[in-house]
């Protein structure tokens, strides 16, 4: 049996007042990018913490960006470059825990760059899927894959103790 190509999960936070907009132009004007980005809607990269981009790859995305207005425009003055910053401190942090700061970035664009939106989707769809599925996801029965405890193998007495546990 042939197995499935991996297919990345990738959260793209973006600026209502540049890349949102651009998103949308892309749609208007029929371009296609991989179903694979996500949009969240925010109304400034600034809103973006890392905390976000640690909260989504451990709830399960491959790869977290931020797609904030062109340096100089943002409407909140230095909101897309504190992001900027921010997603550079995370992707050191992911390179440092072996989680890949690739996974990782942040792309500038105006309302009018519904192109550059569609290629920008793109590329980050194949970086994060030339990367592999992300490690640190939380997988089914809430353990995760890099820190996960060591497991406790199943002895006689711990059996006994369950049993007592439930009354048996
Ligand atoms: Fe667009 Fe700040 S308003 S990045």
């Amino acid at each position: 049996m042939k197995a499935e190509p991996f297919e990345p999960e990738i959260i793209a936070f973006c600026c209502e007042y540049c890349s949102y907009a651009a998103a949308d132009l892309a749609g208007s004007m029929r371009l296609s990018y991989p179903v694979n980005v996500k949009i969240v809607k925010v109304p400034c990269t600034g809103r973006f913490d890392i905390i976000h981009g640690l909260k989504a790859l451990e709830a399960g995305a491959d790869g977290v960006f931020a797609f904030g207005c062109l340096e100089g425009n943002c409407h909140f003055e230095r909101g897309n470059l504190r992001a900027r910053k921010r997603m550079k401190y995370l992707s050191g942090l992911l390179d440092e825990c072996g989680i890949g700061g690739g996974r990782v970035g942040m792309y500038n664009m105006s309302s009018a760059m519904g192109k550059q939106f569609a290629d920008a989707a793109s590329e980050v769809t194949e970086k994060v899927r030339a990367l592999g599925p992300n490690p640190a996801k939380r997988r089914p029965g809430g353990r995760q894959g890099v820190h996960a405890p060591p497991s406790v193998p199943e002895t006689p007495q711990r059996h006994e103790a369950k049993k007592t546990d439930r009354g048996e």
